[in-house]
């Protein structure tokens, strides 16, 4: 037996699972990383050793594989899963539905099955506040807003996905489930060793706005400014990668204090809605850098302004967030200066 605190976290070499690794290692806990870097790069390996002193537990399996996955199991006693492995591209979703419902809905199942082998208990669910929509009166969504027909098959998958876990949990209610519903995570970790590694041409913005500033793409086109918001352009709740980060580590010390079943949903988001515009301002004022960028048509099935109500991750998780939104674009465009200087 070892006192040492186990936690597999599938998808932790990606965006925020290798944040989430260095958070927990912070705190105590020993991640292991289940990730075939089909979305990432074996270099945050390096960034994320940099940061904790220790090469960390990598496995190199598809969560899709259950055989490969249960031989990682039967290796460690997990105090709990967090499981971010999935595709996330909600354009590619329309085009490629089935490999989205192959991969976010099998590895899910995969995890939840070899969960209930192996009798670990608590699990963390990467949910978004696409399973909301565009909600319909109040735009600061609370967790017990309606989930609406999703508008890709990338926001069915996270409906689908939290829709299982509950049917699991209410069929024994023995063990603990939390879903985290993040809205729109931004920035890198302050010290440039670990950040988002985007493959291809960007759907977020961030990464765009970088990209294009540091020359790698002509000019970002702010997709509409006919939204009925005060400069005309979508809102979002931007929220720092290292915070969201933490509100895993706090969710997890949350399921590990519960003594019976629990199953829960909490909105991590800022609480806080920050326009377009407003984004590029930002960037310019922390960059000192004007950025090439002009008004162009809607992008379809853009939600027009949602940001959430996070007193439930205050009241529940007693997680706030901490850094400011000039810090996250701000470490967002250092990571673009980093990953340029290495080219
Ligand atoms: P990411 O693509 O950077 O990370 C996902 C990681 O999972 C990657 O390293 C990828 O290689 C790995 N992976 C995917 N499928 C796998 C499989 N079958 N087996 C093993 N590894 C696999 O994405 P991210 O932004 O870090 O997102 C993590 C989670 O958070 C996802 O579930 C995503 O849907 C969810 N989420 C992300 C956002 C966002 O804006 N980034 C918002 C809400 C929810
Ligand atoms: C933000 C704003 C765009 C690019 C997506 C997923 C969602 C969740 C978070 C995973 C919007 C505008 C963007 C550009 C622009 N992910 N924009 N020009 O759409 O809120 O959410 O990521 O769960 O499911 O849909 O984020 O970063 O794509 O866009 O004007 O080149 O920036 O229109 O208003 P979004 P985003």
């Amino acid at each position: 037996m070892t006192d040492k605190k186990f936690i597999l976290v599938t998808g932790g070499a990606g965006y925020i699972g290798s944040h989430t690794v260095v958070e927990l290692h912070r705190n105590g806990f020993v991640p292991v990383i289940v990730d075939d870097f089909r979305n990432s790069s074996r270099k945050v390996l390096k960034g994320i050793e940099n940061l904790i002193g220790v090469k960390p537990i990598i496995f190199d399996v598809d969560v899709c594989d259950k055989e490969a996955l249960n031989e990682v199991f039967k290796q460690y006693y997990f105090e709990g899963v967090i499981h971010f492995a999935a595709n996330k591209a909600v354009g590619e979703s329309v085009s490629n539905p089935l490999k989205y419902y192959r991969n976010n809905v099998i590895g899910l199942v995969n995890c939840l099955e070899l969960m209930q082998m192996h009798s670990v208990n608590c699990f963390l669910f990467s949910s978004s506040c696409t399973v909301y929509g565009q909600p319909e009166n109040d735009i600061m969504v609370s967790e017990n807003s309606p989930f609406i027909k999703a508008n890709s098959p990338y926001g069915a998958t996270k409906q689908i996905g939290e829709r299982i876990i509950e049917d699991v949990y209410l069929s024994t209610k023995k063990s603990r489930f939390l879903n985290l519903r993040y809205f729109n995570p931004i920035g890198s970790h302050s010290s440039c060793e670990i950040g988002e590694f985007p493959i291809g041409t960007p759907d977020n913005l961030i990464p765009f706005v970088t990209q294009t500033a540091i020359g790698k793409r002509d000019s970002l086109t702010v997709f509409g400014n006919d939204y009925n918001t005060p400069d005309g352009t979508c809102i979002r709740d931007y929220i720092h990668v290292v915070d969201l980060a933490n509100a895993h580590v706090k969710g997890l010390v949350w399921l590990l204090q519960q003594t019976d079943g629990a199953h829960e949903s909490v909105n991590i988001g800022t609480g806080k809605g920050t326009s377009v515009k407003e984004i590029i301002d930002i960037f310019e004022k922390e960059s000192g850098l004007s950025l090439n960028w002009r008004y162009g048509e809607r992008r379809p099935g853009d939600v027009e302004q949602i940001f959430a109500n996070n007193q439930k991750a205050n009241l529940l998780l007693n997680w706030k967030p901490e850094l400011s939104i000039n810090q996250a674009i701000s470490d967002a465009w250092n990571w673009e200066k980093k990953l340029k200087s290495e080219e």
